[in-house]
């Protein structure tokens, strides 16, 4: 079974290690490349990888945009989050699907942070918040703030949403201009959530204030990292409780990507425990 990652830079995926776990609980012969691959020869590449006999691949950035225009077929949440992160050739045709907020959902199901009626804060209105609030609006909460440094992209965010999300999108998104508390109504948030590419950054000046943490039960930076992102420890000083990375989204979008391609549910515990998720 060839599977592999693709995007650019590459080095630091954990997508073949993740995999080999997955196919090491089902016995499956699996080989899971990294593969160095930029925008321009992209499209090429992947139809080649295909031909050649592969099934599926993982894409990372800069690639979630671009893929979607050798797919065949687009999934509804890939077409909401307008990025896809898995490719898989079905009945000789290629799906993209965004596997990317369910794997949110279902770590913070297994964190036991409820969004079920909670206020949500959402920092970013890049591909990666795209790529997650469809997701967490399935999940009902009461509110989801997409708060952006440049409010336009968080108020074009919501809009392209809701216009390909229908009667499922109950909730109501605000667009605040600046991310202080007093800017967002004094409103305090049950969940924060940091999509910003700011943890990414040597220099990590998350321009937000310290008070957007008022009162919240838990906050988790989408990037994972072996130390405490500026925002986890922006969260820890205000005495979040649960405070976490993305590693147990990356893990758990990466299992239902795996069992998409291969049929198998992999058992997710063993990889979030080693990260201490
Ligand atoms: P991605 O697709 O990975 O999400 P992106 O499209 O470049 O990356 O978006 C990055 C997001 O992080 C944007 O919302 C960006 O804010 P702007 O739209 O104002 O650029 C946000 N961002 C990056 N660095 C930031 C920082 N230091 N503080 C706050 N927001 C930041």
């Amino acid at each position: 079974m060839k599977l592999g990652v693709i995007g650019s830079p590459i080095e630091h995926s954990k997508s073949p290690e993740i995999h080999t776990n997955f196919a090491n609980q089902f016995d499956l012969d699996l080989v899971f490349e990294k593969y160095l691959v930029g925008k321009d020869e992209c499209l090429e590449w992947v139809k080649s990888f295909f031909e050649s006999g592969g099934l599926g691949l993982s894409v990372t950035l800069p690639l979630k945009e671009v893929v979607l225009e050798i797919a065949d077929d687009i999934s509804l949440r890939a077409k909401q989050a307008a990025a896809a992160n898995m490719l898989f050739l079905k009945d000789g045709k290629i799906f993209a699907d965004c596997t990317d907020g369910l794997g949110l959902v279902t770590d913070l199901k297994t964190k036991e942070i409820d969004i079920f009626n909670k206020k949500i804060l959402i920092l970013g209105a890049g591909g990666a918040a795209k790529g997650i609030v469809p997701s967490l609006l399935n999940g009902n909460p009461k509110q989801v703030i997409v708060a952006n440094r440049t409010p336009e992209k968080a108020i074009e965010l919501v809009a392209q949403i809701q216009e390909l999300g229908g009667s499922q999108l109950k909730s109501s998104i605000l667009m605040p201009s600046s991310l202080t508390l007093d800017n967002l109504e004094n409103t305090s948030f049950d969940l924060v959530i940091n999509a910003t590419s700011a943890s990414t950054l040597a220099d990590q000046n998350l321009e937000v204030d310290s008070s957007i943490f008022k009162g919240a039960a838990a906050a988790l930076d989408l990037y994972y990292s072996q130390t405490d992102t500026l925002f986890m420890q922006m969260a820890k000083e205000q005495s979040v409780a649960k405070v976490y990375d993305g590693w147990g989204m990356l893990v758990e979008q990466a299992a239902e990507s795996f069992s998409q391609w291969t049929g198998f549910k992999p058992d997710t515990s063993g990889l979030l425990e080693s990260r201490g998720a």
